[in-house]
Parts: structure tokens; sequence; C-alpha cells
């Protein structure tokens, strides 16, 4: 037990709350709710009074502009995404205690007493000041509504509250050449009226809060970042909007303008408490204000400034409040060497992955945490996906466990044999399992899940080796008493398994609770009960049929998302690439003037001293002549000898370095401004057709 879990008596753990205007992808899952599901599993496990929220972030502008694009209302959406999320984090199997939304009516209240009492403290600035508008579409410009290049890094496409190519948190009027999302005008300054966190006045108290409270608890990636925005020194932060989607300001003043969404969402947090609280018949307040309650907030590192700098500041100003104990933020999950991006499609979503790989939950929360981007980005990949599953789950875990239930029916009729004279290699097996509850959660107290895991497997590893080293199918001829000690001791390394294979995966931990019988033990096994007696089974007891745990994944399904993945580039490509506008009209006279042949090219050669040309012979049905065309970083010569090609011949011959081209071949520009031949369909051989 680290000293901060021992000096606590309750923990409330928070994750990030999801925008509303898509479903959860992998990125979402690697860095945020597995890491924070995985932790409250252990903390249950462990016997802790732990309370687990989330819910739907359904403000902010994302909402109504992704509401526009679908052609549907901004309620339509949020009611849309919201049921998707909270259906696929279920069957995923994360065990919030609550998952409520920003739209509802607690919520609402919830956020707006939290206003007013800042209001009534004289907590804000209140300002009249310019603010970006977009005097064509008549609307104030503020964080996702304006893009322009980020004053610290030199970002192109920074938005108005936050650049996230260097995670800094921006005022809309920080941005160097901005330009309006909606139209793409260049923004006017226009006066309005607004509340400001004054942030700055936050500085001594984050200071003494977080530079000198947490240096040494807190991720270096977590504590850097808010060193150097401290550092940067910190201005009053606009907390309300011109905007008519979201909370409205609840006090004088305040009409047609909405709370920042960056204001309201955190505090909802405080609001699904309140929810859980009043349908569970318990007090929320302790969750949030007792100094005894350790509070943690799982979020992706472009959380880290309104969860480790304005919510804070937020609490300390309301009064009453503790604040996080730690924040483990992580760092970004890419796919296939690629940011992740909702709007791009660029992403494994959740709900696609559960109806393509059913009952493999455990699979994609396996790979996610061993490769989960703690320390640093990190990459997912389907080859990689296929090889953990295949050479890690089946292979290890699934294999080890498979085998020793095998081997108990085939040689005791399914019945837990006695463990009797235990030689020293039983004993040192027994000892290293009574060792592993400990290991795994010396990793997970410190938020490091990916050790954890591998601890796990190492007990995994460990069976394995022991039923190879002790090889029960070859000592059962001479020998069958000391075949079920082995067998009695590699039972209880996979009781271990069941257990602790729980926070990560859960379904797998159910199945093998099932397979070894756990229902009919008088005494479960637990985390606390493992150091204590590693014999779990006792001899005697029933153990269901062998039912494998995980399955191998083929080719054939990687490729599939590969392709799918494929079809994604395709279309981002398309779209990059705007289409050039249609050119002017022509009669038919015009056209008709244009003789265009089927021909074959015959010989082929690049033209000396030159990076594009080559240098052809065209046999045209009416002669063979002399075509220079651009091709050559697009086609090696060879390759094109026999190709079959459309030729303008009546195109006016000209000179090409001392050449004359006495003709055009037909190309197509692609997206990626490759170049390919418009080649005459098979059937149209015969050279000096007429295309018409
Ligand atoms: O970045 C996001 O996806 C936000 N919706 C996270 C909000 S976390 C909390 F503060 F609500
Ligand atoms: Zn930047």
């Amino acid at each position: 037990m680290t000293h901060q879990e021992g000096s606590f008596s309750r923990t409330t753990v928070t994750a990030a709350l999801p925008y509303t205007n898509g479903p959860i992808h992998i990125g979402h899952l690697a860095g945020v709710y597995v890491p924070a599901d995985i932790y409250c599993r252990f903390l249950r496990l462990t016997g802790k009074d732990v309370l687990f929220v989330c819910g739907s972030d359904e403000h902010g502008v994302a909402i109504p502009m992704k509401a526009k694009k679908e052609g549907i209302t901004p309620r339509e959406l949020i009611d849309k995404y919201h049921k998707m999320i909270e259906a696929s984090f279920g069957e995923f199997g994360i065990t919030f205690d609550n998952y409520s939304r920003t739209s509802s009516k607690i919520h609402t209240e919830t956020a707006s007493d939290f206003f007013k009492q800042l209001y009534e403290q004289g907590d804000f600035l209140e300002e009249t000041g310019a603010q970006l508008y977009d005097a064509e579409a008549e609307q104030f410009l503020a964080d996702r509504f304006v893009t322009g290049t980020c004053p610290k890094c030199g970002y192109e496409e920074a938005y108005g509250d936050q650049c996230e190519h260097c995670g800094s948190s921006l005022n809309a009027t920080d941005l160097i050449r901005p330009k309006s999302v909606i139209t793409g005008a260049v923004p006017i300054l226009k006066e309005t009226r607004h509340w400001y966190l004054p942030l700055d006045q936050y500085e001594g108290f984050l200071k003494q809060w977080i530079l000198k409270g947490h240096k040494n608890d807190w991720k270096p990636n977590v504590y850097g970042q808010c060193k150097s925005w401290i550092d940067d020194g910190l201005k009053p932060r606009a907390v309300t909007r011109d905007l008519d989607w979201g909370i409205p300001v609840p006090v004088p003043g305040g009409e047609g303008k909405v709370l920042y969404v960056w204001f309201d969402a955190p505090i909802g947090y405080i609001s699904s408490t309140r929810e859980w609280a009043a349908r569970e018949g318990k007090d929320w307040e302790p969750y949030w204000k007792d100094p005894k309650t350790r509070l943690l907030h799982f979020i992706g590192k472009d959380n880290i400034v309104f969860h480790c700098i304005i919510f804070p500041s937020m609490l300390k100003a309301h009064g009453g409040y503790i604040l996080p104990d730690n924040v483990p933020a992580n760092e970004f999950l890419n796919l296939e060497g690629k940011k992740l991006s909702t709007s791009r499609n660029w992403a494994v979503w959740l709900h696609e992955y559960l109806q393509d790989f059913p009952d493999m939950q455990d699979v994609l929360r396996y790979v996610l945490t061993a490769n989960a981007p703690e320390t640093k980005d990190n990459d997912f990949t389907w080859k990689d996906f296929q090889a953990r599953n295949n050479n890690e789950l089946v292979a290890i875990f699934g294999n080890f466990v498979n085998r020793v239930v095998v081997l108990t029916h085939k040689y005791f009729d399914g019945v837990v044999p006695a463990g009797t004279s235990l030689n020293k290699t039983d004993q040192e097996v027994l000892l290293a399992l009574s060792d592993f509850p400990q290991r795994i959660s010396d990793s997970l107290e410190r938020f490091r899940f990916r050790e954890g895991l591998q601890e796990l497997m190492s007990l995994a590893r460990l069976g394995n080796k022991y039923l190879a080293d002790e090889e029960p199918w070859k000592v059962i001829k001479e020998d069958p008493e000391r075949v079920g000690t082995i067998l009695n001791t590699a039972l209880q390394l996979a009781a271990g398994l069941a257990v602790l294979a729980e926070p990560f995966l859960p379904f797998t931990a159910e199945k093998l609770k099932q397979i070894l019988n756990f229902k009919s033990l008088k005494s479960l096994p637990s985390w606390g009960s493992l150091p204590e007696h590693a014999n779990s089974l006792p001899s005697g007891h029933l153990i269901a049929p062998a039912e494998l745990l995980f399955r191998k994944i083929e080719d054939s399904e990687v490729d599939a998302q590969l392709e799918k993945l494929m079809q994604t580039k395709k279309e981002n490509e398309m779209s990059d690439t705007p289409l050039l506008p249609q050119k002017e009209t022509i009669d038919y006279e015009t056209f008709s003037k244009l003789d265009l042949r089927v021909g074959t090219i015959l010989s082929a050669e690049k033209m000396p001293k030159t990076k594009k040309l080559i240098v052809m012979k065209v046999d045209t049905g009416l002669d063979t002549r002399t075509i220079i065309s651009g091709i050559a970083e697009h086609y090696e010569p060879e390759s094109l000898i026999g190709k079959k090609v459309t030729v303008l011949v009546n195109l006016a011959p000209r000179p090409l370095r001392g050449v004359e081209s006495q003709g055009m071949l037909l190309l197509a520009e692609n997206p990626d401004g490759k170049l390919t031949f418009v080649t005459p369909e098979e059937g149209a051989s015969t050279n000096g057709a007429p295309i018409t």
C-alpha cells in the first residue's frame, strides 16, 4: 500500500466525459477508460470503497457543428451518441457506478449553482472586451469555431481554446491569422461582455499545491505540463460564451449566453455523483468534500490543463471541495502510424469492434493495456493486435489453463487431486504465486498498467514452464501420485490467474472461474487470500470441462480491418483534393475537331537530361510517330511497350528539347498527383480506330 492509499478511506474516480459528437474509439479506451476501469476493479477487489463516475459531455460548439453536418438537431445528435456510447461501454465491461449526461436536469442545476456561488462570492471578473466575430455568420467565434496559428509553437491548425499540437491552452484572440471555421472568413473584433475566472490569482495556490505538493507523485508528463503553464504565467479565462447551445448563464446580464463547456463539463463529475447517490439512497457529499476521500481524474493529455489548473481553481474558489490527489493522464494512441481522428474516420470504433469481434472484449482490453500510451504516444496496428492475441493470450495464458484443465479431466476425472509431498520446485512455484497479488498491486497503485499486465502474464508463463519442466504426461506411467501433486499445484496457479486477471481481463476471469467451478467452493479465493494460502482449490473439488479461453485470430480477419482503413484513407484523400471546377462549355463542332484514335506504344525511352520526359514511338493506325510525354516519374519506359493508349493525333506538332512531338497521349491525374493512362477497353484493339 502506498503512502497516499493508506491515508484515505474512500476513492472517487472520474473518467473524462466523452463528447457526444461521435462514437468511442480505441484512443479513448487506451487513454482513459481501460486504465480507469482496471484501477476501479482493482480497488473493489481489494475491498476499497470506490465510486467510479462518468457521463456524456453534451455541450460545446462541437455539438451544433456536427449536428449541422449530419443534418439533424443538436438534441437528436446527443441522444443518438449518448445512447450508443453508454451501450458500448456497458458491453465492453466498463464498470461505471454511474454514467450520466450533461444535458440532464441535475447537471444544469449543479453547474448553475456552482457558477452562481462563484458570482455571488465575487470570484469572477466581469469584462467587456473585443472578441473574434464572424460578420458573415453573425456569430462570435471561440473554441472550435476558429482556427489559426498557435502563438506558442507555430502550429497552423490550432483551435481558439487550445493547440492540439503543443497542448497550450489559448484564448481565441491569441491566435495568429485567425479564420472562421463556419465561413472561412477572417474574423473582425466585436465588443461583448463575459465573466472571467482570474487564473492569475490562483498562481500561488497552484504553485504550492502542484509544484511543491505533487512533484514526486504525479506522472512526469502531467507535472511537466502543469509546471510549464504555471511558469508561463496564467491569465484570466472567460468562462461564458456567446452561443445558444449550453447551460444558460444564470446571473443578471447573462441572457443569450451560455457557460463555457469546460466550465460545465468537469462539474459533470459532481452531477453524476449526485445522480448516483439519489438513485442508491446515499450521500454524495463525502465523495467530493471529505478530506479522507482520494479524488482521481483519468484523462488524456489534451485535458491536463482543464483538470490540473482550471477545475482545481474553480473548486478552490468555490470552497468546501477536495482537490484531485492524482491525475494519471496518458499520452495518445495512434492507429497504423497516424493520429486517430473522429472527423476523418481514422479510428477503430468500439461499437464496430464489438460487432466484428463478438465476445472478444478482453482481447482489445489486453492489447490496449499491453501497448498503453503511458509514457509516450504509441501505435495500434492490426498486425500487433493479431500477434498479441495469438502469441500471448492464446499461446501463453490460454494454453496453460487448457493444459491443466484437460489433464485434470484425463487423469483424475476432473477432480482436483491431492497435493502430497511437495518438492522444492512445487514449493517455490506456490511461494511465487503468493507474491503476485502484491507485485500487481504495486504496479497498479503507481498507475503502471502495462507493468501490472506483464506481471499477470509472468504468472501464466510460470505455469507453462512448470508443466513443461515437470512433464506430467510422461510421469503418469510410473508415478500417478506425483502427477496429482503437479496438477494440484498447477491448478492453484490457474485459480490465482482467475483472481488476478479480473481487473485486466474480466470476461476471461469470469469464464475461468466457471471452469474451475469457483461457485462450489466454501471459501472463495481472493486478492487478499492468495498470499496467505496459495491452496485455493482443495483436493476433491470437481472442476468443469475444459473450454477455450481465447481463439486464434486469422489473417483474413485483420486483412478485412486493414481493407476498411484503406478505404477510409482513399475517401480522405479524395475529399482532401478539391476537384477542379468545370471548364467553360464548348459546342459540339469544337469537340468534333479533336481526332482521337486507338494506338499502341511501340518503343519508349527516357529523354536524356530530363526528369519527366519519355520519348515514344506510337502506332496510330495512320502511321508510326514520335510522341513525347511527361510521365517518367510515373512509369518505367520498358513497362510502356505494347500498351494501348488514346492518342490525340491532330494536335499541331511541337518541338521539345530538339525532338518534335507529333501528338498527345491522354492521361488522368489522380488525387495524389499520380498520372495513369486513359486506356481503350479490351476489344478496342485496332490501331487507328476513332474514339468518338
Ligand atoms: O476532451 C474531451 O473529450 C472532453 N469531452 C473531456 C471532458 S472531461 C470533463 F471535464 F468533463
Ligand atoms: Zn501550439
